[in-house]
């Protein structure tokens, strides 16, 4: 099949790659360019654990062509972190034990950092919702609510300390 030539910026740093047209996003984060945070749980576009961030929005990089992202800014789990600095999420997720085996955890963080930018200021029942799209077979959800929780408090003082 003949290869495009797409230019796609990943995590501030610009990529000109030739891909087929049917390649997925994900494969091309995880097989050209080496970025294997962003997992695969499924084929029927539930699991989420392929959460990428595509022109500000949560986008599942499994049911979506990296043709499609051709001048798109993206961001993976591994543009979360500033230098050594966790990202708020990242922190929350570690300080509230939001992850066991780790698999959802990518997926997870880069929803939250998105919810968490559409809505600054949630209730339980609207960070349950909010990260519907994400599965996890370890945690029960319940710490995963805590660090969701945990990262909005932190991003709201953040935002008040540069205010
Ligand atoms: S791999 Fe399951 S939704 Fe993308
Ligand atoms: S931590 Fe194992 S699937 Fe979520």
């Amino acid at each position: 099949m003949a290869k495009k030539l797409i230019t796609v910026t990943v995590n501030g740093r610009k990529h000109e790659k030739a891909v087929e047209p049917r390649m997925l996003l994900v494969h091309f984060l995880r097989e050209e360019l080496n970025l294997t945070g962003a997992h695969i749980g499924c084929e029927t576009s539930h699991c989420g654990a392929c959460t990428v961030d595509v022109d500000g929005r949560s986008v599942k990089g499994c049911t979506h062509l990296a043709v499609q992202c051709d001048g798109s800014e993206v961001l993976t789990v591994e543009g979360l972190a500033q230098g050594s600095v966790l990202h708020a999420v990242q922190e929350g997720f570690y300080k509230e034990h939001g992850l066991q085996c780790g698999f959802c955890t990518p997926g997870m963080l880069m929803r939250a950092y998105r919810f968490l930018q559409e809505n600054p200021n949630p209730t339980e029942e609207e960070i349950r919702m909010g990260m519907s799209g994400n599965l996890c077979r370890c945690t029960g959800y319940q710490n995963i609510v805590k660090a969701v929780q945990y990262a909005a408090e932190k991003l709201r003082e953040q935002a008040a300390a540069t205010a």
